[in-house]
């Protein structure tokens, strides 16, 4: 295992005033965005999707990162030149989801598995050979009554730990997201100490399987109030109980924390993200940065609506998303910024 590549990688991913761009939705979950906005779901229509994302001018500028899917990585321009070309011409790194996405976990009602560690080696050598650096594997945790419970939570750990080894033997830098889920009645607290118990079996089994720590990337929830619960925390509690969390239970040799946005808007995503940086950037020993899907790309997508005239102030609505989060990253974003581009 090469070392300190995998190293050098995990601190350009989490490069100072960059972040990370997650456009690897799987086609399913492409194909919903697309039909809520009556954009036809074809491939021909996620590829002309993805080829103006990955072609938005100056995107480099605050993107260190962008992750892929299956089939996104096979594809490339009208022209004919493949993404994995236009990222790193552009100086942005590629990685690739691998998970196989998560299932209904037996004798666990309404919690789930993720899949895909079945050959998974293969699969991430065929990865780094096209040139990807990174990978993607998601858990999916929900809080409800009873759940999560202890055998879904230490199931998904070590299937992210066995995920993130196989990954660093591949040469590839492991995204390790272990998601709890924002909907719920939930509150800030009840998130604060279900994601304080899943990051800390996650950290147990990654040292177990002999994970290098250097060499990943975490990529948490935020710890927030559940979408219904009546009572919602202001960004600073938010700011402050996610902080917390992860200074109790991340060890410091972790190369850098990206969060997801997990169905915030971009604004509140944004928001968060700053007041962490402003008031807790001196505290914390790991960089805290954005490795955002639907924060980014919301409002690109719902502005292209899958017509070519409509490129170029979808780019540029998804290049003023990536600023925004560049500067949270570095605790310099203002509402404002949200109106004048
Ligand atoms: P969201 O930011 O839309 O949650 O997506 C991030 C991601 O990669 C989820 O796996």
């Amino acid at each position: 295992m090469n070392e300190q590549k995998l190293i050098d990688t995990a601190k350009m991913m989490v490069a100072s005033n960059k972040g990370l761009l997650a456009m690897d939705e799987s086609n399913p979950t492409c194909n919903k965005r697309f039909a809520k906005l009556g954009i036809p779901q074809t491939e021909e229509y996620r590829r002309a999707y993805r080829e103006l994302i990955v072609t938005t001018p100056c995107l480099s500028e605050f993107i260190s990162g962008a992750i892929l899917y299956d089939e996104t990585i096979r594809q490339q321009k009208k022209d004919g030149t493949p993404f994995l070309q236009v990222l790193t011409d552009a100086g942005i790194i590629a990685g690739i989801k691998v998970d196989k996405g998560a299932k209904a976990m037996a004798g666990h009602p309404n919690e789930t598995i993720t899949e895909g560690l079945d050959g998974l080696r293969d699969r991430l050598n065929e990865y780094a050979q096209m040139g990807a650096r990174f990978a993607k594997w998601r858990a999916v945790l929900t809080i409800g009554a009873g759940i999560p419970s202890r055998g879904c939570i230490e199931a998904n750990a070590q299937t992210l730990a066995r995920y993130a080894a196989l990954c660093q033997e591949a040469g590839l830098v492991p995204i390790v997201e272990p998601e709890v889920l924002m909907t719920g009645a939930h509150t800030l607290e009840q998130c604060g100490e279900v994601t304080a118990a899943v990051l800390q079996i996650v950290f147990q089994q990654l040292y177990t399987q002999r994970v290098l720590l250097e060499g990943i990337i975490l990529k948490p929830n935020m710890v927030l109030s559940g979408l219904t619960c009546p009572q919602q925390a202001s960004v600073e509690e938010v700011a402050a109980a996610t902080v917390q969390c992860l200074l109790r239970t991340v060890p410091s040799a972790v190369a850098g924390i990206a969060f997801l946005s997990g169905g915030q808007t971009g604004e509140l995503a944004s928001a968060h993200l700053n007041a962490m940086n402003l008031c807790f950037k001196v505290q914390a020993p790991w960089a805290l940065t954005f490795s955002f899907g639907r924060a980014i790309q919301q409002s690109a997508l719902e502005l292209w609506q899958g017509k070519e005239s409509n490129v170029l102030v979808a780019q540029q609505t998804l290049l003023h998303q990536a600023k925004c989060n560049a500067s949270a990253r570095q605790g310099e974003y203002k509402a404002e910024m949200e109106t004048g581009a």
